[in-house]
């Protein structure tokens, strides 16, 4: 996802700075061309050839090095870059950057950037709380840095409290949301659902499905990432909640259906990946249900289709998609579930190829509207979301 990205990652002297290899590692997995900048203090707690292997570039801890490759390093990388971050930010950094003072290479490369500027602090507890940082802090968003919030917790002075690097792979989502895609659906409102229904029988015991969640949370991320408001209906997953998500858990289809319309008038696209439950039981016992030496037939109820019902409310010029998931004619069936529930694309899946359906990394959709078929071959999910995203915002 950061393929042609230059990516500079600003380190100064906190002991967090360890973390940072792991950061500098995983956007080099994503393609990045990564560049460190390091504070001389920062180099007691990490070297510069940890970095210099992990990013395969010269790593920069004073103005005056013109030993890598680079004419004026400090100007260029400022200049080229598509996103800053400095992490951790230690109380010196935000106050020095705050007030414009550039004394080092990493505060003279900040100065002449135009790019994203993401700024995480870390320290001690008492120092973050400290009103001249905090001020600082401040100061730097009203300038248009973005500064992310510390975490809580075991610090390594041995207390608790606000000052912990948030995790890396946080980090790392902050740079993907400031540069990773154009935002084409910024000023959108995208309603997603995701993940399998659970319709109680008993305090202990429920019906559900074998989805995970994956692809729907893979819209939401991708259409966060190009912009959108997004929000999340989801039943219960081992995934953790997307950043920048309005994330809504729900376990039952009546739940999903609560949250869903309650939201949907607002939404201009919705897109419902969720497996929803057809039908739950008709009495939900109290207590746990003891078995017998009988059988035992369990009523149904129907529940409501919430995506008929969009379909029926669909507001103008709101854009509806569901999906289908069939085992036999996955085309035909698709095709008459968008005309009978009024939905502008279906994405059909079947579940007999290997690479597609339930709990894997991958998925093989066609996307069905009105006019056109189109199979898309096997791709990650996050690349079929993608795609999903560019028909819709087309
Ligand atoms: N769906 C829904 N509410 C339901 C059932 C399904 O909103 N109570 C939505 C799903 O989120 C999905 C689409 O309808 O986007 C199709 O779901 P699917 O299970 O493939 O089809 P059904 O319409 O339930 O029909 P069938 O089970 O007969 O194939």
């Amino acid at each position: 996802m950061l393929t042609g990205k230059k990516i500079v990652l600003g380190i100064s002297g906190g002991i967090a700075a360890y973390k940072m290899a792991n950061v500098a590692s995983m956007l080099v997995k994503l393609n990045a061309d990564v560049h460190v900048v390091m504070t001389k203090n920062a180099t007691h707690f990490i070297t510069p050839e940890t970095f210099e292997t992990l990013t395969a570039n010269h790593v920069f801890t004073d103005v005056f090095d013109e030993s890598g490759s680079m004419h004026v390093p400090h100007v260029t990388l400022g200049t080229e870059a598509d996103c800053i971050l400095i992490a951790p930010a230690s109380a010196d950094v935000l106050g020095k950057l705050a007030h414009g003072i550039a004394d080092d290479m990493l505060t003279t490369t900040v100065l002449p950037a135009r790019c994203p500027m993401l700024i995480s602090p870390s320290m001690n507890v008492n120092m973050y709380e400290n009103k001249i940082v905090q001020n600082n802090m401040q100061i730097l968003r009203e300038y248009g840095y973005e500064v992310i919030e510390a975490d809580t917790g075991f610090l390594a002075c041995r207390v608790e409290g606000k000052g912990k690097l948030p995790k890396e792979s946080d980090l790392v989502e902050y740079i993907l949301r400031a540069c990773a895609k154009e935002k084409d659906l910024a000023g959108k409102k995208v309603l997603v659902t995701a993940g399998a229904t659970k319709e109680a029988i008993d305090p202990v015991r429920y019906i559900t499905n074998h989805s995970t969640g994956k692809m729907g949370y893979a819209i939401a991320r991708m259409a966060m990432l190009r912009g959108a408001e997004v929000t999340l209906v989801c039943g219960d997953t081992a995934i953790d909640d997307p950043l920048f998500v309005d994330v809504v858990h729900i376990k039952s289809a009546k739940e999903m259906y609560d949250a869903v319309t309650s939201r949907a008038a607002e939404q201009d696209i919705i897109i419902k990946a969720a497996a929803v439950a057809d039908y739950r039981p008709a009495e939900v016992a109290d207590q746990k249900m003891k078995k017998k030496d009988d059988n035992l037939s369990i009523a149904l109820e129907r529940t409501d289709d919430i995506l008929a019902y969009l379909g029926a409310h669909k507001k103008d010029g709101q854009f509806l998609c569901g999906f289908s998931m069939e085992t036999e004619n996955l085309i035909e069936n698709s095709r008459a579930k968008l005309e009978k529930k009024n939905l502008d694309m279906i994405c059909a899946n079947s579940l007999r190829v290997a690479g597609a359906g339930f709990g894997t990394d991958t998925n093989i959709v066609t996307l069905i509207t009105k006019e056109n078929t189109t199979e898309l071959p096997i791709m990650s999910k996050e690349a079929v979301a993608d795609e999903i995203l560019n028909h819709i915002a087309e």
